[in-house]
């Protein structure tokens, strides 16, 4: 073992975690290797909602359009449907991700980005290949073993599985995103709590064109009550759409107790045929493989030099489709303040606010992703159908609902409010964007936290307070209409102030780190013709936000300040660890 690499962060994973975070290091001009067990990138379709959080992340990394040329789109995802197989009948649906018109509103006033379904397998190119061309140096089939880290770095040492041999790979940082079964989590000495392997489940991947029963209510998800449907796995049978309307996913649970099924062929394609009910429709399977739902998540996301980042510190089951979206935000979070220490701009306890602000996240989208599986009980309590003596029964307790008599009803309407309460898995718009940091990098400005008006699961709230992200307003430049998210980001903090913002402009020009100034009024660079941004900015004209590169409103003071070079110096030197 002679050889020593030499690198700024070794990030370990090509998942979403790490392919994204060598994607933002490598925008920010910060050198970086991934390392990677495999020969190729993800080769299952695995995580897929994409959430308009994450569609914000990817837009300021500048790979949202392809994103969005390869991904499924939003109006294709939402007709959530339960039945008794594809083929057979219908019990309800739920208009999902962001497809109720009530909802669709709120998801067109929260964001300037569309939520859309795209698997993993297509997500993952789009970010390495990105990366890979900005700078990253990618390294298949090397597989980290073991690393020590001293004052002044993380010594890494991998194999490289196609010779044998092992290197070392010298780092000043080291990024763990090896996924759930994380050795650099583990090595680095992260208390995970929770429980691990609490149901069995199976994923199969199949070709059919199952068009003549999904393209009229058109969906990512069909879930199946059928004989055996509530054992183990994610509460119901599953068909999860990967490409409409001819590539899929099953998710089919297993009792965890009797062990993983012998994933044979035949065993795939029986329970592809029970779920879609037509044996008349050619299949073929992809792939199978068994999973285990884990309810975990770690209280701490470093130790000294090494930061974890995705499924390596939450792992939780599909539902709500959070894994791929946390993971991406995870390293986005991380790789600003990477490179601001790295930069020397910013002290190394800017690092602590990883762990302080991300950790809250992972255990709040760990918790709701298992509390929705428990969810879909009702929806078959609702027709008897949790634990019948006999297929028979089944059926029988699900043709009751058609009956004339006042049990009949009460079971129609139980089965109604059950499938509507699915909105806190397929529409948990607050889930996704009412992240609220409190960490050192982030200034009170003494205001009272207004907690949330509605359902803070269900319902996003935009806030300019210290510690929530920017909220989105269409603003024109010239003739561009633009975000406000759009003029944040790209690695660096930005100023926003009005009319009469003058010295709050000036003091983030005097600044050592760099400050973008946004300017928004009449006859300034930015203008607020529909008044949107007046609406939600919570500041006067002549206030200021201090926006983070991560889009998150870092200090907020909310009128004119003379001294508001000594304001805006203070906070960071707070904000970046001086203080
Ligand atoms: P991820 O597991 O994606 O990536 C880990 C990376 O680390 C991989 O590149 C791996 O090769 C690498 N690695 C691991 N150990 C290493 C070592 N020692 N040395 C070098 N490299 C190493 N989610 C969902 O929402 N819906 C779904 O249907 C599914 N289905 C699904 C199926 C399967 C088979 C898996 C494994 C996972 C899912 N998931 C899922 C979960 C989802 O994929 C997951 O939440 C995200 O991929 C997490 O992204 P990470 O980057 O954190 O880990």
């Amino acid at each position: 073992m002679s050889t020593v690499v030499e690198t700024d962060v070794l990030i370990v994973g090509s998942g979403p975690a790490g392919a994204s975070a060598a994607l933002a290091l490598s925008t920010y001009g910060v050198p970086n290797i991934v390392v990677t067990r495999y020969a190729s990138l993800a080769d299952t379709p695995r995580a897929h909602i994409t959430n308009q959080r994450t569609m914000e992340v990817l837009r300021d990394l500048g790979v949202e359009q392809e994103v969005v040329a390869q991904a499924t789109p939003q109006h294709l995802m939402g007709n959530t449907t339960f039945c008794t197989s594809l083929a057979g009948e219908e019990l309800g649906r739920v208009r999902s991700w962001g497809n109720d018109p009530l909802v669709q509103a709120e998801h067109e006033l929260a964001s300037p980005t569309r939520m859309c379904d795209m698997p993993q397998h297509l997500m993952e190119p789009v970010l390495v290949n990105a990366a890979v061309a900005r700078g990253t140096r990618l390294r298949f089939e090397t597989e980290y073993l073991s690393h020590t880290q001293d004052a002044d770095g993380v010594t890494a040492t991998v194999r490289d599985r196609l010779r044998g041999d092992t290197y070392e790979i010298r780092a000043k940082y080291l990024i763990g995103a090896d996924g759930g079964r994380s050795r650099v989590a583990e090595h680095a000495g992260l208390p995970m709590g929770g429980q691990m392997g609490g149901a069995g489940s199976v994923n199969i991947v199949f070709e059919a064109d199952l068009t003549r029963y999904t393209a009229h209510r058109p969906s990512t998800l069909y879930w199946v009550l059928a004989p055996g449907a509530t054992v183990g796995g994610i509460g119901a049978g599953l068909v999860r759409c990967v490409r409409p309307w001819t590539e899929w996913l099953i998710v089919w649970g297993y009792d965890v107790d009797a062990g993983a099924p012998d994933l044979t062929t035949e065993y795939a394609e029986e329970i592809v045929r029970r779920l879609v009910g037509d044996d008349d429709i050619p299949v073929t399977v992809k792939s199978s493989s068994a999973w285990t739902v884990n309810e975990m998540y770690a209280e701490t996301y470093a130790s000294g030099r090494v930061f974890c980042a995705g499924d390596a510190v939450h792992r939780h089951p599909p539902s709500n489709g959070l894994g791929s979206n946390t993971s991406i935000q995870d390293a986005y979070n991380l790789a600003w303040k990477l490179k601001l220490v790295l930069d020397g701009v910013a002290a190394p306890k800017l690092l602590d606010s990883y762990t302080a602000e991300r950790a809250p996240v992972g255990r709040q989208i760990v918790t709701r992703a298992n509390q929705s599986i428990r969810e879909t009980a009702p929806v078959f309590e609702a027709l008897d159908g949790l634990s019948p003596q006999t297929p028979e029964q089944l059926w029988a307790n699900i043709a009751a609902r058609k009956d004339t008599t006042e049990a009949a009803a009460k079971q129609r309407a139980e089965l109604r409010e059950a499938i509507a309460f699915k909105a806190y898995e397929f529409n948990a718009h607050g889930v996704d964007l009412n992240q609220r940091y409190a960490s050192g990098a982030i200034v009170p400005d003494g205001t009272p936290d207004p907690g949330f008006a509605r359902d803070p699961e269900l319902y996003h709230q935009p806030s300019s307070r210290p510690g929530a992200r920017l909220p989105h307003a269409w603003i024109t430049s010239g003739s561009r209409t633009l975000s406000t998210l759009d003029t944040v980001g790209r690695g660096r903090f930005t100023l926003l102030t009005g009319i009469g913002g003058e010295d709050w402009v000036r003091a983030a020009e005097a600044q050592e780190v760099e400050i973008a100034t946004v300017v928004i009024g009449p006859g300034q660079e930015y203008e607020d013709p529909y008044g949107d941004w007046a609406r939600l900015s919570e500041i006067s004209d002549a206030g200021a936000l201090l926006v983070r590169p991560d889009g998150f409103v870092a200090f907020r003071h909310a009128s004119a300040a003379p001294d508001a070079g000594e304001l805006l110096a203070d906070a960071l030197r707070t904000i970046l660890g001086h203080a």
